[in-house]
């Protein structure tokens, strides 16, 4: 039996869906255990990663545990795990994990990182770049208008698909030989964010501008989204440039045996959400 959480996310739901499709028994948890547009056989689950008492009953005959990073009640779930006899834990990290630097994105992906090296599970940590799905966030702007607002103009990065984060994580839950490793992932090419806003015009047949925000823009238009301490690790990332998303890694392709998707695959089957 695998558990996997964050089920109803967008790399979660892709984790799910890769299992299901392998013939594997899967476990979908969320907060809300909403069952809605889950592969057939797949049980739904509620639980919440904040309250370890909610999650200790779903553990029941887990063998591995795909786990989002950041929440108050790890160290106890991965406790429990081990109680429990799971075997393996995967958790979704990020780049940043890598550096060292104290800002709140690191800080509590580097926490989850150790309190999973603490655990005494075996593990696998998954550290994707910036996600393709963030281009969400411009539906609404898309949906109003031709002019689409961005932040960090100038920033090029090789965003990855929650799909493809979501086949490295299924090799790692299903397979030996991924114990110990962290799986560094990207897409298959390096875009700047005018690069995303043109490709999306272009799958949706519109002439979409691109606009750069100003420095204070940027913070206000992420400020309506995310505390500011995380704003202020964006702009150490992006602004401070102290991360470097750019690079093509070969990563996926090595893992999955499959190149990673690029942009415009990602917007054509995610075109209804603008
Ligand atoms: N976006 C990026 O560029 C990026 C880059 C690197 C790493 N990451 C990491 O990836 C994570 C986001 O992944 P995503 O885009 O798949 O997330 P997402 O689409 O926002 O989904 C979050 C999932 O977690 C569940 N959830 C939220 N709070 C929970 C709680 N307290 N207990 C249990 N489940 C909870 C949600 O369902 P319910 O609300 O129903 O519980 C949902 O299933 C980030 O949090 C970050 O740590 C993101």
């Amino acid at each position: 039996m695998y558990l996997v959480t964050g089920a109803t996310g967008n790399v979660g739901a892709e984790v799910v869906r890769a299992l299901a499709e392998a013939g594997e028994p899967v476990r979908a948890m969320s907060r809300s255990g909403r069952a809605e547009g889950l592969p057939p056989g797949v049980a739904a689950v509620a639980g919440d990663l904040n309250r370890p008492e909610t999650v200790r009953e779903v553990l029941d005959g887990v063998r591995s545990l795909f786990l989002m990073p950041g929440y108050e009640g790890q160290s106890r779930i991965l406790a429990d795990a081990r109680a429990s006899g799971v075997a393996h834990v995967v958790l979704l990290s990020g780049k940043s994990a890598e550096l060292d630097d104290d800002n709140a994105v690191t800080r509590y992906l580097r926490a989850a990182e150790s309190q999973v090296r603490a655990s005494g599970l075996s593990w696998t940590f998954v550290r994707p770049v910036s996600f393709m799905s963030n281009a969400l966030a411009l539906a609404d702007q898309i949906r109003k208008g031709d002019e689409v607002r961005v932040p960090f103009l100038g920033v090029r990065t090789a965003d990855i698909s929650p799909y493809d984060i979501a086949q490295v994580a299924a090799r790692a839950l299903r397979e030996a030989g991924h114990e110990g490793r962290v799986r560094t992932v990207t897409g298959p090419e390096s875009l700047l964010p005018s690069d995303r806003v043109r490709i999306l015009g272009e799958v949706l047949g519109r002439d979409l501008r691109t606009v750069g925000l100003t420095d204070d823009e940027a913070r206000a238009s992420m400020g309506a989204h995310f505390p500011a301490p995380y704003v202020d690790a964006f702009f150490r990332f992006f602004v401070d440039g102290i991360l470097d998303e750019s690079q093509v890694l070969p990563t996926v392709q090595e893992v999955t045996g499959a190149a990673p998707r690029t942009f415009e695959q990602w917007a054509r089957a995610h075109m209804d959400a603008f």
